[in-house]
């Protein structure tokens, strides 16, 4: 019990830091900025809008940005609090273990994989089908039993049915492809990501600009076709109104799909040990990145709802087909070009984001330290991690539909949301003193809201997301009983202290 509940002192995880075995300090803040935008516009915009809008939104899809955007903004202060008091890799991880204790950091930390490794199988699926529209310019094809995944879901029925494909190949290709670049260094992938961030914010101001020569205001109307809310408890609708499934629809059950376009933000806390002055710049990058899309994606979503009624958006690759509807085929093919470029530096950093993780986690002896920890003495990543985290993703993003590893990932990483929350809270009363170079404004009160908001998103998702979330805990719980608890550090701390205190 007492291990379950051991926490890491600060002043350890402080330590640590210096010893050897770190990254490289390389990345500033308009660097770090650039790895959040890096990580956050790709597939959420441009693909996932087009499911949320035609199917449970409506052009009040804008209203669905903008909330998913609030409750982001609220985890956003509190992880920028922490990233400045706990500088070193592993973000909400760490975090949890320096305040909850042990159990609970493993728990994120497993958690953690749903954010990272499962969403860059769900951008990797995204990646594919832009290719896909971009090739499809030039009239080629990508053979049919290659070109998606095996199984689908049906969200009216909610059920699973059989493409009769194999796999989605272009989404493996680019898995290993990236996969190669984060095996060769960080620094390198810094300035690989800001080319691509720079062509995806052109991209976006494209269509924004020109888009909005095309609007119809008609279109806006009705303009919350399926309500304002959509919230459910278990399987029993509580507000607004659900399909013949029983998943809630409306505004709050759209931001809870469209929450994946925000997911990354928080990635830019993961490389707070290699930054240059990670105190001051990691909450720059993380608030300036999120602002920044807040904006950018409000207007888009705006702007792609008045260009086409909301229930003819293409669900596959809606934003360069809004412009194809047009007949704006110049457009198309830059949008679509830019897609692509554009989710890549999203898969980049995010799975340049899950090795750092299991490197903290191995650290702490909950993984093994020879696979996980092991830092490639030229190049300085961890190397081994990353090339299973490749592995990992290419397998889920070659089989399994994209809307269902979407949804996975949002329930993952809004739980987290909610314990970095809910730490600040806690690390405010039992370390008062503790230097805090960026604090949260208005604590308690921005903590409890970013906790509320984003319970209401997980509420606002269907129903078996709860379960299959409740599923990978479980069985990371098996894993912790059976190896992590008899490995970690705070395990060898407590014997060393218990033999202290016989002898
Ligand atoms: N926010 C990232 C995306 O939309 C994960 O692709």
């Amino acid at each position: 019990m007492k291990q379950m509940f051991a926490k890491k002192p600060l002043h350890v995880l402080l330590e640590e830091m210096k010893g050897e075995n770190r990254l490289r300090r390389v990345l500033g803040p308009a660097a770090l900025t650039s790895l959040g935008v890096g990580a956050i516009i790709g597939t959420g915009i441009f693909v996932l809008t087009g499911i949320a809008a035609h199917d449970k939104a409506g052009p009040a899809i804008t209203l669905s940005f903008a909330f998913a955007g609030l409750a982001c903004i609220f985890a956003a202060l509190c992880y920028s609090e922490f990233a400045s008091m706990v500088p070193v890799a592993g973000s909400a991880y760490t975090y949890a273990y320096a305040t909850l204790g042990e159990l609970f950091a493993w728990i994120i930390g497993w958690d953690l994989i749903l954010e990272y490794a499962v969403a860059s199988a769900t951008v990797a699926h995204g990646w594919s089908h832009y290719f896909q529209n971009f090739i499809g310019i030039f009239g080629l094809k990508i053979p049919e039993i290659f070109a998606k995944s095996p199984t689908e879901f049906d969200p009216v029925s909610g059920t699973f049915f059989a493409t009769g494909t194999l796999f989605d190949l272009p989404a493996i290709i680019i898995t290993i492809l990236v996969t190669i670049i984060l095996v060769k260094g960080i620094k390198e992938s810094a300035g690989f990501n800001t080319a691509m961030v720079l062509v995806k914010l052109f991209v976006v101001v494209l269509v924004i600009g020109v888009g909005v020569f095309y609007i119809d205001t008609n279109n806006w109307k009705p303009f919350a076709p399926f309500g304002f809310t959509g919230l459910s408890l278990f399987g029993h609708t509580i507000m607004g109104q659900s399909n013949t499934a029983g998943a809630p629809l409306g505004v709050l059950a759209g931001a809870a799909m469209i929450f994946f376009a925000y997911i990354g933000f928080d990635s830019v806390s993961t490389h707070a040990e290699e930054a240059k002055n990670p105190q001051r710049d990691v909450p720059i990058g993380i608030i300036t990145s999120l602002i920044v899309c807040t904006i950018l994606y409000i207007l888009v979503a705006a702007v792609i709802t008045g260009m086409v009624p909301y229930n003819q958006i293409n669900i596959d690759a809606p934003v360069a087909d809004a412009f194809k509807q047009k007949g704006l085929a110049w457009a198309q093919f830059i949008i679509s070009a830019g897609a692509i470029a554009g989710i890549t530096s999203v898969l980049l950093v995010m799975m340049l984001s899950q090795p750092r993780i299991f490197l903290a986690m191995a650290r702490d002896g909950f993984l093994p330290q020879g696979l996980f920890g092991d830092v490639h003495p030229k190049y300085r990543t961890p190397w081994k991690s990353t090339i299973l985290t490749g592995i990992f993703v290419a397998i889920l993003g070659g089989l399994l539909p994209l809307r269902i590893l979407a949804e996975l990932v949002n329930i993952g990483t809004l739980f987290a949301f909610v314990v970095v929350c809910s730490a600040v809270l806690i690390m405010r009363k039992t370390h008062p003193e503790a230097a805090r170079p960026f604090r949260a404004p208005f604590v308690p009160l921005v903590p409890i809201l970013g906790i509320i908001t984003c319970l209401i998103l997980m509420f606002s998702l269907p129903v078996e997301n709860w379960w299959r979330l409740f599923i990978w805990l479980g069985i990371g719980l098996v894993i912790y009983f059976t190896y992590g608890r008899k490995h970690s550090i705070m395990h060898a701390l407590i014997k060393e202290e218990n033999a202290k205190g016989t002898k």
